[in-house]
């Protein structure tokens, strides 16, 4: 396994992180709880110590089904969890206010079966809460013991300036990044060393796509996400040009004998330093695929090819 330490922490963490949203069980196509279950403990077994899940993830189910796959080992895991995204009355809308985050922090530990969360991440922030405000309750839980440290995502260049003074306070940031997504590499980079934040990308594998296992006939039922245009990586002009990005992977796949899948994790890994992939896994064989990202390189060629491919083009975003 590779592990780092989060920035301004002692977190130590492995650069393979087990993604929580699919353990929502919510628009996701067929998800299974035990196959999750299994999911965790092979990855504890194979030195995966970093989960992520997220409050609104199944409105809470994710962090009961990982609350409950982590049992007896909570001490050779890593937890993060976010708040700040709110449902309610079918309505969808972000608070960082003081009174949610106390309220959110205790409901999120009930659920994982914990009294202390690891990593406490904004996921947006809502702009309305004052940045000091929002420092002021999350020092305070720290003080309480019920988080140890706290962290950003989705923030972009024009959030600097709030987040500036606080240097060293939050340890890390989540943004989407993949070879399928890279409108976020500018931030990822330049925010991550100028706010000293270690960087931890999200929809590493393109919600899917950059596995291989998808062709230009792909289609999602209405129970999957994927189905919604929004999801652009299977859709229109992108799905055709993941497709040529993946012809380029299974190439280095066939020429390194590393899964599709870990290929994509593995150009994160060495072209973002310091960096921690977050990968959405529903099942044992699928951790154990991207397990094999780890331990080795690309080589300088191997790594041009990607970013060549991946270019992202005007008009297809
Ligand atoms: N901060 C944020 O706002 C934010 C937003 C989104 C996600 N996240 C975090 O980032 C994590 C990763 O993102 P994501 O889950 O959205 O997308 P992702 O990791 O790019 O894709 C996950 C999906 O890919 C498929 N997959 C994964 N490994 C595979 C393998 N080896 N072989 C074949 N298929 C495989 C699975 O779906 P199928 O088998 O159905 O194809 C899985 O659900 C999330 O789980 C969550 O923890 C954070």
């Amino acid at each position: 396994m590779e592990y780092l330490t989060l920035k301004n922490s002692d977190l130590k963490v492995s650069r393979l992180c087990m993604g929580g949203c699919p353990m929502g069980g919510h628009g996701w196509g067929d998800v299974s709880e035990i196959n999750l279950e299994n999911a965790v403990h092979t990855a504890i077994e194979h030195g995966v110590n970093f989960f992520d899940t997220a409050d609104t993830y199944g409105l809470g189910k994710s962090e009961e089904v990982l609350g409950k796959a982590i049992k007896g080992n909570r001490d050779k895991v890593v937890i993060a969890t976010k708040f700040g995204v709110r449902v309610e009355g079918g309505k969808t809308f972000y608070d960082n206010s003081p009174e949610w985050i106390e309220k959110a922090v205790k409901e999120s530990m009930t659920r994982l079966g914990t009294d202390y969360i690891d990593l406490y991440q904004i996921h947006y922030r809502d702009n309305r809460t004052n940045i000091n405000e929002v420092l002021y309750k999350l020092e305070d839980l720290k003080n309480k013991g019920y988080i140890r440290y706290y962290g950003l995502s989705n923030i972009h260049e024009e959030d600097k300036t709030e987040l500036k003074s606080h240097i060293g306070k939050f340890v890390s940031f989540q943004d989407e990044y993949s070879l399928a997504c890279r409108k976020n590499e500018k931030d990822l980079i330049n925010l991550s060393k100028e706010l000293e934040l270690t960087p931890l990308t999200w929809g590493s594998l393109g919600q899917g796509i950059l596995t291989g296992k998808y062709d230009s006939n792909v289609k999602f039922g209405s129970d999957d996400r994927r189905s919604r245009d929004i999801y652009v990586n299977f859709h229109g002009e992108k799905l055709k040009k993941n497709l040529e990005i993946v012809s380029v992977l299974r190439e280095i796949s066939q020429q390194t004998g590393k899964t599709i899948p870990s290929i994509a994790l593995r150009f994160i890994l060495d072209y973002i330093s310091n960096s921690v992939v977050l990968a959405g896994i529903k099942n044992p064989n699928q951790l154990l695929s991207n397990l094999e990202a780890l331990k080795w390189n690309l080589t300088k060629d191997q790594i041009e090819k990607l970013k060549l491919i991946s270019e992202e083009k005007e008009g297809v975003q």
